[in-house]
């Protein structure tokens, strides 16, 4: 990256940080030329912000306001204020709990991406491993996407399949697909981070000769 600014990620979390770890994992063996900027939790006690407190990065809680599910416009402004001042080049949600909409979005249009327990379009939302084991498929997954005004429904980047065993429970098979999570989100933000994917409406894909 000589002579080049390191493209900077801004992680959210809610969770234990598992997906958070992957990445900073393959930051640190030279897997994605990235680094990470800032981590942000909307829970104050999130493994995801002691994760990144042990690796020496700057992390912080930043309350979610009044509702349950998104951030309110307050905490929506000091979301976007805390990134913008990280100067963040990605948004990289890693279990993060709360729909982004309005002037999130805006701000970072088209530089957000997420991770989601399943082979998207089916089973978005939550518990979408508990979905896929209720509906009884026998292969189920994780997807990593662009972040849009929807719910899990922006463009798809990569995906990974994860097969449903017999003998399978909501937590064998979350563990499963969380496995295939660590090894597809770090190869997709590495892509990102290095410009070889091309937007072309729904469709994500990587040039040949950018491959
Ligand atoms: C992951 O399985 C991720 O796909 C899921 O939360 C978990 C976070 O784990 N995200 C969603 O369901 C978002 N819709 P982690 O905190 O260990 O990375």
């Amino acid at each position: 990256m000589t002579g080049e600014q390191p493209f900077r990620l801004g992680v959210l979390g809610s969770g234990k940080g598992s997906n958070f770890v992957a990445i900073a994992d393959a930051i640190t063996t030279g897997k994605i030329p990235a680094q990470i900027a800032i981590v942000v939790s909307d829970v104050a006690e999130a493994g995801i912000l002691e994760q990144a407190r042990q690796r020496k990065l700057p992390a912080q809680f930043i309350a979610p306001g009044k509702f349950r599910t998104k951030l309110d416009e307050e905490a929506e402004r000091a979301y976007v204020i805390a990134l913008q001042a990280a100067q963040v080049d990605l948004i990289v949600l890693a279990g993060f709990m709360r729909v982004l909409k309005g002037d999130f979005l805006r701000a970072f249009e088209g530089r957000i991406v997420n991770v989601h327990p399943s082979l998207l379009p089916s089973f978005p939302g939550l518990e979408a491993w508990k979905q896929a084991l209720d509906q009884g498929v026998k292969v189920t997954g994780c997807t990593v996407h662009f972040v849009d005004a929807g719910v899990d429904s922006g463009a798809i980047i990569g995906q990974q399949t994860v097969p449903v065993l017999d003998d399978d429970t909501a937590a064998t098979l979350h563990a499963r697909i969380h496995v295939a999570e660590h090894e597809l989100y770090p190869k997709c933000v590495a892509a990102v981070a290095r410009g070889q994917i091309l937007v072309q409406g729904r469709r994500v894909i990587r040039p040949k000769a950018a491959s």
